[in-house]
């Protein structure tokens, strides 16, 4: 089957152009020189592909976006944009546009994106894992599950790994956001290059500069020779900033710089050095509050959530725990030799039912233990006593009708310190606020530790 395309740009030459490129690909191709036209032969024909140009007498491409996801969400889109810069194709691809071509066209490219597009691997691809077969899970590289919240990261994984936006990852510690980062880069054109990972918040703040952009021999005391940067070790590859919420204002402008630039200067030397990195950004804390407490630029979280991911903490996704346990235990089980054949019935619903603060990481490490502790199979005893305790730190409480709003948070406040152990970072990810505004909290209601201890 032939796949059908329609064209859409108010540049007769330009719109005949990349007809022909791609009649060359033997795709059937219709044309339409404007959007209200374009949405007559979208109503009559079915077509596979939509590729549209941006800026248009009337009516734009972005208008247009929207008319054909009122039509038909599924459609693809690619967008062609004479800006190469990139708040178009951000905005588009919010809006749903599939992909975007900066114009000039070059035609090799324009043929590997339609190519890519009518060929990817869509969400329909992805295996669902039927009730009736209850050992299929997923396993993408090394993520594995089965909640439908998963199912989704791959999803999403799969379809924005070619497209070469960045991407934010937001998650509770431990939920995997570095595992998705990784398989992000493996599965884009980028994993032949390094992926370089980079802590912005634990950057002494002298050397932030030095550390992101490199230096030149003798640009300061201690720099005996040149070095490169985390820009420059990622060059065509992706560039994973690690725990965005905690960078400093310094770190926040120096990167919002190169973002904006595209280029880089090493400490000392006197050369900007173009940047090709992909940048893939994660966050433990909700950004917003960041944002309108003043600890988080607006302009920088602009660039860096271009798409978003959200991984849903544990506890939300109960499906995945049985397998991943399953999947911990053969690990363990092989790598120290110790025959452990599976987890007793009630010892899995301890784990199912458990609320799992540190997420997927103390889960591991959990089953880790619990292999070294076990005989044959993994029982109750050979769990963490509080995971053992189970329900009885609960996560549930009574209020009565008509309590006092603030009681009602200062209560909720303790019990998830309770729950969090007093981490106090897991307690605000769970209240879905910032660190900060949670410490502002207890102290406005004066709650002491040994409330929650
Ligand atoms: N879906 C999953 N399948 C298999 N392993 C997982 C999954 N999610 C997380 N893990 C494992 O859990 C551990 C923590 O994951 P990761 O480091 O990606 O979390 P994180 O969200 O980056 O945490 P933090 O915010 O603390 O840095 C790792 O050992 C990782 O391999
Ligand atoms: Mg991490």
């Amino acid at each position: 089957m032939q796949a059908r395309i329609l064209i859409i740009d108010d540049d007769t030459a330009h719109r005949e152009g990349m007809s022909i490129l791609l009649e060359d690909e033997s795709y059937l191709v219709d044309q339409a020189e404007g959007a209200e036209a374009a949405m007559k032969l979208i109503r009559e024909h079915s077509y596979d592909l939509i590729v549209t140009d941006y800026k248009m007498q009337k009516i734009d491409g972005m208008e247009l976006l929207k008319m054909i996801n009122d039509f038909n969400p599924l459609l693809p889109v690619i967008m062609v944009t004479g800006y190469s810069s990139i708040e178009h194709a951000v905005e588009a691809i919010h809006l749903g546009a599939l992909d975007y071509i900066p114009k000039p066209v070059d035609p090799a490219k324009l043929k590997n994106v339609v190519r890519r597009v009518l060929h990817s691997q869509t969400a329909e691809n992805i295996p669902d894992s039927g009730a009736s077969v209850p050992e299929r899970y997923i396993h993408f590289g090394d993520i594995i599950g089965k909640s439908k919240a998963i199912k989704t990261i791959v999803r999403n994984i799969n379809e924005i790994a070619s497209i070469d936006v960045p991407v934010l990852i937001s998650g509770e510690s431990g939920s995997g956001k570095e595992l998705v980062a990784r398989a992000l880069h493996k599965a884009s054109a980028r994993s032949p290059k390094p992926f370089v990972a980079i802590n912005t918040g634990a950057i002494p703040k002298d050397l932030i500069n030095s550390e992101l952009f490199g230096h030149e021999k003798g640009s300061f005391t201690g720099a005996i020779d040149s070095k490169k940067g985390k820009f420059e070790e990622a060059d065509g590859g992706t560039l994973f900033l690690d725990e965005i919420s905690s960078m400093s204002e310094a770190v926040q402008i120096a990167l919002l710089r190169v973002l904006e630039s595209g280029q880089i200067e090493r400490v000392g030397g006197n050369r900007s050095i173009p940047v090709n990195v992909r940048i893939v950004a994660a966050t433990n804390e909700n950004m917003d509050s960041l944002m309108e407490s003043g600890r988080f630029r607006q302009d920088l979280f602009y660039r860096l959530n271009v798409y978003s991911m959200e991984l849903p903490p544990l506890r939300e996704r109960q499906e995945d725990i049985p397998v991943l346990s399953g999947y911990f235990l053969e690990r363990f089980s092989e790598e120290f030799h110790k025959p452990i054949s599976g987890i007793e019935e009630d010892a899995l619903e301890l784990l199912r039912t458990y609320s799992w603060p540190g997420n997927v990481r103390e889960l591991r490490n959990m089953i880790l233990r619990s292999v070294v502790a076990a005989k044959g199979k993994i029982r109750k005893k050979d769990l963490p006593e509080n995971i053992r305790a189970g329900k009885q730190r609960g996560q549930e409480f009574t209020l009565k009708a008509g309590t006092p709003l603030p009681e009602v948070e200062r209560v909720t406040i303790i019990k998830t310190l309770q729950l969090a152990r007093g981490n106090k970072l897991k307690a605000a990810g769970l209240l879905g606020i910032s660190r900060r505004s949670l410490y502002n909290k207890i102290e406005e209601y004066q709650i002491k530790d040994e409330e929650y201890s």
